[in-house]
């Protein structure tokens, strides 16, 4: 068997798409939907990713707003700037850039967004919210790939998912998502005993640890679907995931390719979240 891919350039220009048009019509009752992003020193790949996300609001119509400040920004500052746009009505969504340089308390940051404005899903608030299955944003790369799931009809009552990755931001809430889709889900991390016995028994795996090769074809049941979250440099500094994704996509049914999979999901959940805060502000929620 070859795997189908799960194309999430096609699928993010679908989802753009729509975007692009309920902003058109929240424009004409004249609410533009923004978006700040906020970068704090010159990580060089922040500086990529901020781009993108800013370029990607562009395309669809959003408002956005990038602040760049110096490495050495304080956190008072820092935290003063976020007050200031979550008291800023042309601002729906705020995204602080992580990492932030050591001496600002990342946490510290998420928890003084708004919950309304928390587009990225990190605040507590955020989390408990999908712990509970209340309303709440959700942190885009998982939901990215639930929406990958969706695309391709996938039921996820009673099937087995596993997840392997324990992070905040992608394994502990696509755990969640997976649940609330009454799937059966494991969570593997780096103390898992034997997770090829784990991943054998998936019908859905999704790869989220950032190492390379992770998941192999003789840990995959035949006929699997397989998310990889991964984006990892090979010996030759091509990008790739945490999948062998040659090897895999003989024994999956769908696999998600790297680059061109989750990866550009993760901003066009970006760009649902902000356009959804905005709808929800402008129906006065
Ligand atoms: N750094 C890497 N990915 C992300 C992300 O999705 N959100 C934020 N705020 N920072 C990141």
């Amino acid at each position: 068997m070859t795997a189908q891919l799960i194309d999430g350039n096609a699928l993010s220009k679908q989802l753009r798409t729509e975007v692009a048009q309920r902003a058109s019509a929240l424009k004409a009752q004249g609410v533009t939907p923004g978006l700040a992003v906020v970068l704090v020193g010159d990580n060089p790949a922040s500086q990529v990713y901020v781009r993108n996300k800013v370029k990607a609001c562009e395309d669809s119509g959003l408002h956005s707003v990038l602040e760049k400040y110096a490495a050495d920004m304080s956190e008072a500052d820092l935290l003063a700037r976020v007050d200031a746009l979550n008291n800023d009505p042309s601002i729906h969504g705020i995204l602080v850039q992580l990492p932030l340089p050591a001496h600002i308390d990342a946490q510290k940051v998420i928890e003084a967004i708004s919950p309304l404005k928390d587009v990225d899903g990190f605040h507590i608030a955020s989390a408990g919210a999908l712990m509970t299955g209340m309303p709440g944003f959700w942190p885009c790369t998982p939901y990215g790939c639930m929406k990958m799931l969706e695309s391709i009809g996938y039921d996820l009552k009673g099937k087995h998912a596993v997840v392997i990755g324990r992070s905040n931001i992608v394994g502990k809430p696509m755990a969640l998502m997976l649940l609330q889709k009454n799937a059966t889900v494991t969570i593997c991390h780096s103390g898992t005993q034997n997770l090829k016995a784990q991943t054998l028994q998936a019908d859905v795996i999704v790869a989220a640890v950032g190492k390379r090769n992770v998941l192999t074809a003789d840990m995959v049941k035949p006929g699997a679907v397989v998310l990889d979250v991964g984006m990892n440099r090979n010996d030759e500094g091509k990008l790739c995931g945490d999948v062998d994704f040659e090897g895999v996509r003989q024994v999956a049914s769908h696999i998600t390719p790297v680059p061109g999979g989750v990866g550009p999901m993760t901003i066009t959940m970006l760009l649902v979240n902000t356009l959804e805060a905005a709808e929800r502000a402008a129906a006065g929620a």
